[in-house]
């Protein structure tokens, strides 16, 4: 039996970013998005570039170095939106702009304040001019999901007679149950008279927990696109999980029709990788990603996977990219070895000067910790990464004493715009006396919202990778900071969130409401 393809189209950088607290910065979106070319997803939506001039640049950077994948862009249905979408696209290889207009009752009514009549002129009109940037235009009816279906398959007719190749289907608010989900797709598919001529595909939003069994409701009724994010990253409760969608599609080829193009070893790599830029942890039991996904703790299920593997496992853990901890490096390792064991890892760094900085940060690690992984290496490659784009702040040094019965106390250097300042502060703990410190010599008027602490490999040996996540003024920064000694690991997340917040950036929500 031949198989359709089933497009997997990745908005980790575009609708994962827009969850509180996740926002990217240019360089650490290049990163992802190098990390999903590599898995071979196929379409990358890289952001929303009149969301900002940030926004602009990181889908021009990632649409000029991704070559594999195709690059698209976010645009409302706004001659402006579509323009500065067609500029940032310009650079790059193959590219697509996915504009949209919302046409349920609701949102024409009350957000819009626009008759069905202008939903349909505004929709027809933006496609044709995403065409003149691009050949490959998708259309997505915002809240689809609660809009009416005579009114649904007329813009949908009308978008694809002006160019659309591509019609997304959102479910935007998490509202849709699949049963009925299936069969909205398959009621369009039959009753839109030009459907042949585009590729139809979902986009859920998981409020009801239901994203992934909607989308894939949806791929049994014929829709051969399915939009997703890592770890299930997205606005609210998040979008579908890539890693999901494909392994179930993967493993249930009994009941799929269709097939996915997607490097699965890269999986478990790139998770982490969104995990720690992002700073969104991922919980132990979560589906393929999670710690304890192919732990067996039961006596009984260890023995049944013991004697033969597909007792209790459905798929192989290697499969998704789990790995035992593998030694690649060590002190005695030069900088070839470190140069082509990036390589290998797809990590490609920006200069010859950050290659520099990783390599001196990997010898100085090297002398404290004899074995090297590629855990490690990734997590090396993030810090030279932040500290070469943010460089307001500067721990030069940090001393702390705890006592037991004592209060503690943090003593630290920094440099703030070149010149070195010292605080100190007493805390309730080390880490909050560093913090502590570090505040009474920036004041910085944030609030601290999260906390957290990994181990990037195992043993007392490993590193702590920190992520800090920073609050001001409603704007909502992550750090990172990787070091065997965890309060280091600390100060140093800290400082890498301040200069992220003391980078004043200005950003529209694509939803807004100003179409
Ligand atoms: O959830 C949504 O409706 C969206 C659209 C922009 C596709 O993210
Ligand atoms: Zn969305």
């Amino acid at each position: 039996m031949s198989r359709d393809r089933l497009i997997i189209f990745d908005t980790t950088l575009r609708d994962g970013e827009q969850s509180p607290g996740a926002s990217m910065t240019r360089e650490e979106k290049v990163r992802i998005a190098r990390a999903l070319e590599r898995m071979r997803v196929d379409v990358i939506e890289a952001g929303f570039p009149a969301a900002s001039v940030g926004d602009f640049e990181a889908v021009r950077v990632v649409a000029e170095a991704v070559r594999e994948s195709t690059v698209c862009g976010l645009a409302r249905a706004l001659d402006s939106d579509i323009e500065r979408a067609g500029e940032a696209l310009a650079g790059g290889g193959r590219t697509r702009i996915h504009t949209f207009i919302a046409t349920s009752p609701i949102h024409m009514r009350d957000k819009l304040r626009m008759t069905p009549e202008q939903v349909v002129e505004r929709a027809v009109h933006a496609v044709k001019l995403a065409r003149r940037f691009t050949d490959d235009v998708e259309f997505s009816p915002e809240d689809a999901g609660r809009s009416e279906a005579d009114f649904l398959c007329r813009v949908l007719e009308a978008v694809i007679e002006a160019g659309a190749g591509t019609v997304n289907i959102p479910d935007t608010v998490g509202y849709n149950i699949p049963e009925q989900f299936g069969s909205l797709i398959r009621m369009l598919r039959e009753r839109v008279p030009n459907a042949d001529r585009a590729v139809f595909s979902v986009h859920c939003h998981n409020d009801l927990g239901l994203a992934v069994a909607n989308s894939l409701a949806a791929v049994a009724n014929g829709a051969r696109q399915v939009e997703c994010t890592i770890n299930g990253l997205g606005e609210r409760a998040g979008n579908a999980a890539l890693e999901e969608v494909v392994m179930t599609v993967r493993t249930r080829q009994d009941v799929f029709p269709c097939s996915v193009g997607i490097d699965t070893t890269q999986i478990v790599p790139t998770s982490r990788l969104v995990s720690s830029i992002t700073g969104f942890a991922i919980q132990p039991n979560k589906a393929i990603v999670g710690a304890n996904a192919f732990a067996h703790e039961s006596g009984i299920h260890q023995d049944g996977v013991l004697k033969s593997r597909e007792t209790y496992e459905i798929m192989r853990a290697e499969d998704v990219g789990w790995s035992a901890n593998r030694m690649v490096l060590g002190k005695h390792s030069g900088r070839n070895a470190f140069r082509n064991r990036l390589q290998e890892l797809g990590i490609e760094l920006a200069s010859e000067e950050e290659l520099n900085r990783a390599f001196a940060r990997f010898k100085a690690l090297a002398d404290k910790k004899h074995e090297i992984f590629d855990e490690d290496l990734q997590a090396l490659v993030t810090e030279a990464g932040t500290e070469a784009e943010n460089e307001r702040v500067r721990l030069v040094a940090l001393k702390v004493c705890s006592e037991t019965g004592e209060t503690p106390h943090a003593h630290v250097t920094l440099t703030v715009d070149g010149a070195e300042r010292q605080g100190r502060a007493p805390g309730s703990g080390v880490v909050d006396a560093s913090f502590k410190a570090i505040e009474s010599i920036i004041a910085s008027g944030t609030e601290l919202q999260l906390y957290s602490v990994n181990n990037i490999t195992s043993g007392t040996d490993a590193q702590g990778e920190v992520t800090v996540r920073l609050e001001k003024g409603g704007r909502i920064v992550n750090g990172q900071g990787a070091d065997t000694d965890i309060v280091i690991a600390s100060a140093k997340a800290y400082v890498n969130a301040l200069n992220k917040i003391l980078v004043p950036q200005e950003r529209a929500h694509p939803q807004a409401a100003d179409v």
